[in-house]
């Protein structure tokens, strides 16, 4: 009775609970992890020997160590070796190469930031001491950070399950673990080379573990933050990267951090941040500003392009939603010969079937503003529509020279990598494409496909099952405002992602 109450009144109280974590780590609890945190202050509670909340709260707010064993209740480390594996494997095999050859004496210095366990930054010393040898120990300086001091006292330990392998090439686990235990591993004297350090990311100041680096993996650790506290901490650890420097998020958390304070790069299909210097950032700054006005207006602008569409096939189809586009965006012109009416009357003439005059009309308009992206992209759509591949892709290649990241142009590329049977550059496109926004499922429609042709079952259930996942929570709706023309309606690709998993599933 006694527990009861103590619980319905530490509910009562989360707010402040609530409060004082997000002012202090960054953490916000809303729907399920209400829960998390309602039981985390209760067991708190009662193991203290606490009856109220506010007593608790007052406690947490004068000793640090209840503070920081409450903190390892509620923080979430999932994690593993090799994990996004992309990442490091462009780090080790180009990245590291490049800052090495431009050095002479300084150790390259590798940040971790949120490093749970540690599988993290012990996965990039064994990368580098495979390729590097016994020389990566003097030629990198390696550190892990985490607000949670229970893991970090299990990363220097270097104790790990099953579970944290799940990811990682067999003969590397071997040549580096040593069991210690039943379903225990230990890693041997590599993890000398990793130095750990409990660290809250949203202090002012961090310690002189994180100081200068050259690389800072930030991965999967801002979702767990709000968007004023994600800005609030990248540009903190902008801030201590050096210059030229380099910041992976994980792919999920790409977008968000695409602020304007580092730049969003992409190099072989994986997209980083990088600390360029300073006349780089303002020529990036005024080609932004020569943006059409349109462009400039649109949320996000042309950077965070946020199209779903892709050019498949049946004009017919395409011409419907073409039209909603067209209707959407008609009440913002203003005025009648701007390259935006001119675009409408280009989607009016394609509409109606007048091709050829639809692209003079777009030729006419990107002339008047090469950075008119929607004049590009509907250029693109005709010639996919027909079959003009090669004309296409020399659109997408326009259009990312205005707009790297316009997620339409790297599904466009896919589809016609795909349509001249290169299924490397296929995969390479659509996984540039979920990079730019995770919940494209025409990106993921399209891999499963391929993947499907090429047998690789696994990879291609986990494609269809995304792509089902974002039709079946709506994004069938967005297709309203796309203008490229599909191949089929949401109802009928949801349909085709069913029949594959089932068939899957039996063969
Ligand atoms: C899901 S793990 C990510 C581990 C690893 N980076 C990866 O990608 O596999 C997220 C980690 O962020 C840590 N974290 C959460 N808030 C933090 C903060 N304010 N400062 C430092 N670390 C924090 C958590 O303790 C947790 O271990």
């Amino acid at each position: 009775m006694l527990d009861r109450r103590k619980s319905m009144k530490a509910d009562r109280d989360l707010d402040r609970f609530k409060e004082l974590l997000l002012s202090s780590c960054g953490m916000f609890f809303t729907n399920e992890r209400e829960l998390t945190l309602s039981s985390a202050v209760t067991q708190r509670m009662s193991q203290r020997g606490i009856d109220t909340a506010e007593l608790y709260h007052s406690l947490l707010t004068t000793d640090q160590d209840e503070f920081r064993r409450f903190i390892e209740l509620l923080t979430v480390n999932e994690t593993y070796f090799s994990r996004e594996n992309d990442h490091l494997k462009l780090l080790v095999d180009k990245i590291i190469p490049e800052i090495l050859s431009q050095r002479e004496t300084r150790p390259v210095r590798i940040v971790s930031a949120g490093c749970s366990t540690g599988e993290e930054p012990y996965s990039i010393a064994m990368m580098l001491a495979e390729r590097f040898g016994e020389d990566s120990g003097r030629l990198f300086y390696i550190a892990g950070t985490d607000i949670d001091s229970s893991v970090i006292a299990r990363a220097k330990q270097g104790i790990y399950g099953k579970g944290s392998f799940r990811s990682m090439d067999k003969a590397i686990q071997d040549r580096y673990f040593k069991m210690c235990g039943p379903g225990a591993y230990q890693l041997g004297d590599i993890r000398h080379q990793v130095h750990f350090e409990v660290v809250n990311l949203k202090d002012a100041l961090y310690p002189a573990i994180m100081q200068q680096p050259d690389i800072i993996l930030y991965r999967n650790v801002s979702i767990y933050f709000p968007p004023q506290v994600q800005r609030e901490i990248f540009g903190r650890l902008a801030l201590i990267l050096n210059e030229g420097g380099y910041l992976f998020v994980g792919a999920t958390e790409t977008l968000q951090h695409n602020i304007g304070l580092l730049t969003l790069m992409n190099r072989d299909s994986v997209f980083f941040y990088r600390k360029i210097p300073g006349v780089i950032i303002e020529e990036r700054r005024s080609a932004k500003r020569n943006l059409s006005p349109r462009e400039q207006s649109k949320p996000g602008s042309s950077r965070q392009t946020n199209y779903g569409g892709v050019p498949a096939g049946a004009v017919q189809s395409g011409i419907r939603a073409i039209r909603a586009v067209a209707a959407s965006d008609a009440s913002s012109v203003t005025n009648s010969r701007d390259p935006k009416s001119l675009f409408d009357d280009a989607l009016e003439l394609a509409i109606s079937r007048r091709m050829d005059d639809a692209l003079a009309l777009l030729d006419a308009i990107i002339e008047q503003d090469g950075s008119f992206i929607k004049a590009h992209s509907l250029k693109g759509s005709i010639f996919m529509s027909a079959s003009r591949f090669q004309e296409a892709v020399a659109v997408c290649n326009a259009i990312l020279s205005h707009d790297p990241l316009c997620l339409e142009a790297y599904l466009m590329l896919g589809v016609t990598a795909r349509h001249s049977g290169d299924d490397d550059d296929a995969q390479r496109r659509f996984r540039e494409a979920i990079y730019l926004k995770s919940s494209c499922w025409l990106a993921h429609f399209y891999l499963a496909e391929i993947l499907f042709g090429q047998g690789d079952k696994n990879r291609a259930r986990t494609g269809y099952e995304a792509a089902l996942r974002v039709l079946e929570n709506g994004s069938s709706l967005e297709l309203s405002r796309e203008y490229f023309p599909l191949s089929y309606n949401a109802e009928q690709y949801m349909a085709i992602c069913r029949h594959k998993l089932s068939l899957l599933k039996n063969g």
